[in-house]
């Protein structure tokens, strides 16, 4: 099965905003793989972001992750990449769909609530930047074969 990377960004875990969302992807059927709250380093920062590192926003974008604690987590699904930039929305709010998180909560592009893998490329090395392979749990839910077709 597909997994991928979720960040819930400092602006949602000061909001109180960390149980909705992870509310929001378990009744989507997705599966917590992996979960972690920390304060990331400028060092953390910089190698997760390195794709923007030149563009305009860039300096902003470092100091917002960097600014207070975050929840990082790996969900799991079929599909699970789209599946979860879907439930998050556009990146910029006020182009985000009704009903996705970063319009029902948000209005910048710099307080948008959430990262996302956008790539299986990029799940994977997210993954494997954030969580060592030990902090990965592999589980069955009960409820799978009530989610996903055989
Ligand atoms: P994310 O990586 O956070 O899941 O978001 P995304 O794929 O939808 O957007 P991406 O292009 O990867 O941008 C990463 C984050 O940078 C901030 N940003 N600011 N001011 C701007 O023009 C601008 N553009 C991007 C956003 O916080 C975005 O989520
Ligand atoms: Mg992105």
């Amino acid at each position: 099965m597909e997994k991928t990377f979720v960040i819930v960004k400092p602006d949602g875990v000061q909001r109180g905003l960390i149980g909705e969302i992870i509310a929001r992807l378990e009744r989507r059927g997705l599966r917590l793989t992996a979960a972690k709250f920390l304060q990331v380093s400028q060092e953390l920062a910089e190698k997760h972001y390195a794709v923007h590192q030149g563009k305009p926003f860039y300096g902003s974008l470092i100091q917002y992750i960097t600014s207070a604690p975050v929840m990082a987590m790996v969900w799991e699904g079929v599909d699970a990449i789209a599946a979860v930039r879907q439930t998050m929305g556009a990146t910029k709010p006020t182009e985000a769909a009704p009903g996705t998180v970063r319009h029902d909560f948000g209005l910048m592009i710099g307080r948008n609530l959430t990262h996302a893998s956008d790539g299986p490329e990029t799940a994977a090395s997210e993954i494997l930047l954030w969580f060592s392979e030990d902090e990965l749990v592999t589980w069955q839910r009960e409820s799978d074969r009530w989610v996903f077709e055989d």
